[in-house]
């Protein structure tokens, strides 16, 4: 890993107290007792930042006076989508040097798979279910993007959703709370670093807060209705794990959960937020979000909006300007007190005095030109590219390949593709550095070998004779590798799909490739899950790449040749059709769970399992799962269990298995899911290896919220499951006994 050593430059301004180890919040006083209310509300104001194009380059690099003006009179706290040391530095200095204050700006980014080295999309690296890396990668982005100037990230993304028409599954971790709680947590470290005052560190924003994913059919912005209970066990865990983490940011979101829009909602802000997890950091809004209260009918203008915001606790505000614009009416009519206004001020301070900008405020153009995309990021994006495919299918040990096969055809839109492997919100990624994966197959085959491009259709388009050819070059080839899937524009904000399937135009010349007869393997890359259900059946060979970025081509060819043996796992169902969805695996059983019987839980014309269920995926070699103990047989509601299991790899290679805990609740005063992700641990054996992994199930673990809302550990039977995905694995079961 790059560590960056980021020398101390111009201290800010002499008037604004900055010795280190004074207390900060003493600090924040002297200056909210300096300040006017206009500067204030600045401060609790972010716009965008980028460089304007109608402004005279030589004028602070670019930024236009507009924007300088307004940073040098105290208007503005923040801007998001600036970019560069150099840049900056230069907005940055209106701030410290020219501001009555010297306040630095606190510089925000979406940097949520990587800065300028792309990373694979957050649903990919969920699919590696390896904490340790998900962590390496944000630590990564994070010394590249502070290095450029950024100082907080929008980011991690914790929304869970069950819906992969929301095209911001791509940005998430998948359907389960346990899962995306545990990479939430590790993302937060990765950003964050050992210390926000290190020069490489970036303040993290877990968003969208809360419920987004629950956005009905799968449209983007839309309304959230569901029960406490599944707020708090599905789509609050990330949440609270990002926050004991010690993430110091949340952005509030754009839907409205029960009626209350997620921007002014005081129950999840003030109650939830606050006073039950003692959140100390600050809550900025997402963009535009306080002036569409108004949109929701929830405002009747944008000052009713700025003040239902800021009262709820929403302390910044992306853009709306209704704060800069309002507040200042609001508090001299005693419609929001000035103590509001300044613990909001006090929020966002802090966070500026966390990270060390009113000691050190700049960027430092040499580091940036050391640590952007330098050799050590690369290859940690070939990485975890690699350990984030899942191999869905591999009939017949089709794969790995021979480097040494003698003809390929590497056919279809996305193999000869450098622009959609980045996937969605790829920060300041840009195509010319993604190797391809036909590039990468070149690389990894022997000299003799005679690869053929053929890109056969366009995404969502056919190209006249494209079918034809792409057949006559797998008749001449042994094996036919089909690259398809998704663009990136197909999914992330707003990019909702009613329609699973792959585009039409693909999905005819997988049928008319496959029928060559020729040995075809799929390598797709895409955002979310697909509903590939021709290709399920009749392909040999499917493997998962996701958007995987920059290192796409290297990152599929170690896999596909076997360098990398695949361990990821489905972080997320994949649905037979899109009429399945919202699925999940963690479902409630109903009153009549689907059988052959006529009047259950399913549909006339399709099975209600899913294509590949959640936490599948496949090895190129094989595992046993043997000697399940459950100990002890029973324990008090404070008390725990171990759950331990050998695991042998009995194939041949080398490989990682993603252990896999379940747990069901058999009866309790509000009802259980089927099946509950409790528990996950990658592991790497050796052929003929075996190790026993231990995990302990304890009241954080068993409970649940009970009709009161309140977290208990009831007295009852407990099923647990220990296998490689939710569906089987050997099962144990032990009782919570009253005490
Ligand atoms: C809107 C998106 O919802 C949010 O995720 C993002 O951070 C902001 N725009 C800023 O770009």
């Amino acid at each position: 890993m790059v560590i960056c050593s980021q020398p101390r430059m111009t201290a800010a301004r002499a008037d604004v107290p900055a010795k280190p180890g004074a207390d900060i919040e003493a600090r924040i006083d002297a200056l909210l007792s300096q300040m006017t209310l206009e500067e204030k509300l600045g401060q609790l104001t972010q716009q965008s930042g980028g460089k304007q194009q109608d402004t005279n380059p030589e004028v602070a690099g670019g930024a236009s006076e507009d924007l300088l003006g307004a940073i040098r009179a105290g208007r503005l706290g923040s801007l998001l989508g600036a970019h560069g040391a150099e840049y900056t530095n230069a907005l940055q200095r209106a701030a410290v040097e020219e501001s009555r204050l010297g306040i630095p700006l606190i510089l925000g980014n979406d940097v949520i798979h990587g800065y300028r080295t792309v990373f694979p999309i957050p649903l990919g690296e969920a699919a590696s279910w390896d904490c340790d890396l998900v962590e390496r990668t944000a630590r990564m982005a994070a010394v590249e993007a502070r290095a450029a100037g950024t100082h907080w990230t929008f980011a991690p993304m914790v929304d869970i959703t069950r819906d992969p028409r929301w095209g911001r599954i791509a940005e998430g971790s998948g359907e389960d709370p346990f899962l995306g709680s545990a990479l939430a947590a590790a993302r937060v470290r990765g950003f964050q670093g050992v210390s926000l005052t290190a020069p490489d560190a970036v303040l993290a924003c877990a968003k969208h807060y809360v419920a987004y994913g629950g956005a009905e059919a799968g449209r983007d912005y839309n309304t959230v209705d569901c029960s406490e209970q599944r707020l708090r066990e599905l789509y609050l865990p990330p949440f609270h794990a990002a926050v004991r983490a010690g993430c110091g940011s949340l952005m509030s979101a754009f839907n409205d959960l029960n009626g209350v829009p997620t921007s002014a909602n005081r129950f999840t802000l003030e109650r939830i937020l606050r006073q039950e997890w003692g959140f100390d950091g600050f809550v900025v809004s997402d963009w535009n979000s306080i002036g569409e209260l108004v949109q929701h009918g929830y405002a009747a203008d944008g000052k009713d909006a700025a003040e239902k915001a800021l009262r709820a606790g929403v302390d910044m505000d992306m853009s709306s300007f209704t704060y800069r614009t309002h507040l200042g009416e609001s508090v001299k009519q005693g419609a929001v007190s000035e103590s509001t206004v300044d613990r909001s001020v006090r929020r966002v301070l802090r966070a500026k005095f966390a990270l060390g900008l009113f000691v050190n405020p700049y960027a430092d153009p040499k580091v940036e030109a050391r640590v952007t995309l330098c050799d050590a990021h690369r290859q940690l994006a070939r990485e975890s590219a690699a350990r984030s495919m899942v191999l869905l299918k591999n009939d017949g040990g089709l794969l790995p390949l021979k480097k040494d096969v003698a003809r390929l055809a590497v056919v279809g839109p996305l193999a000869d593709n450098q622009r959609d492997p980045l996937g969605t919100w790829a920060g300041i990624g840009r195509w010319e550095d993604v190797v391809t994966v036909l590039a990468g197959i070149q690389a990894a085959v022997a000299e003799g070998t005679r690869v053929q491009h053929v890109p056969g259709c366009e995404i969502d388009a056919e190209i006249p004779g494209g079918i034809d050819a792409a057949v006559e070059a797998a008749r001449q080839a042994d094996v036919a590798i089909l690259v398809i899937g998704e663009s990136e524009s197909m999914s992330g904000e707003a990019r909702c799909r009613t329609t699973l399937d792959l585009p039409a135009a693909q999905e005819q010349l997988l049928q008319a490739v496959h029928a060559t007869g020729k040995p075809v393997v799929v390598v797709l890359l895409n955002g979310r899950p697909l509903s590939i259900r021709w290709a399920a059946e009749h392909v040999p060979a499917i493997l998962e790449a996701w958007h995987p970025g920059v290192e796409c081509g290297h990152a599929v060819a170690d896999v596909l040749f076997g360098d990398v043996n695949p361990g990821g796992k489905l972080p997320v169902t994949f649905p037979r059709a899109v009429g399945q969805v919202p699925i999940s695996y963690n479902q409630k059983n109903t009153g009549r769970p689907p059988s052959d019987d006529r009047f259950t839980s399913k549909y006339i014309d399709l099975p209600t399992t899913p294509l590949f269920p959640f936490g599948h995926g496949l090895s190129y070699t094989t595992f046993e799962f043997r000697n399940l103990t459950v100990t002890p047989g029973e324990i008090g509601p404070a008390g725990a269990v171990a759950v331990s299991v050998e695991v042998v790899n009995t194939g041949d290679r080398s490989g990682d298995e993603v252990v896999q805990l379940y747990i069901r609740d058999l009866v309790a005063s509000m009802t259980r899911p089927v099946r509950e992700l409790k528990g996950f641990r990658r592991i790497s054996l050796k052929p003929g290896e075996s190790q026993r992994v231990t995990f302990t199930l304890g009241p954080e673990h068993l409970g649940f919220h009970d009709p009161r809302m309140e977290y208990v550990v009831e007295p009852g039977t407990f099923h647990v499951w220990v296998g490689p995905s939710s569906v089987g694995g050997l099962e144990g079961a032990f009782e919570v006994k009253a005490r």
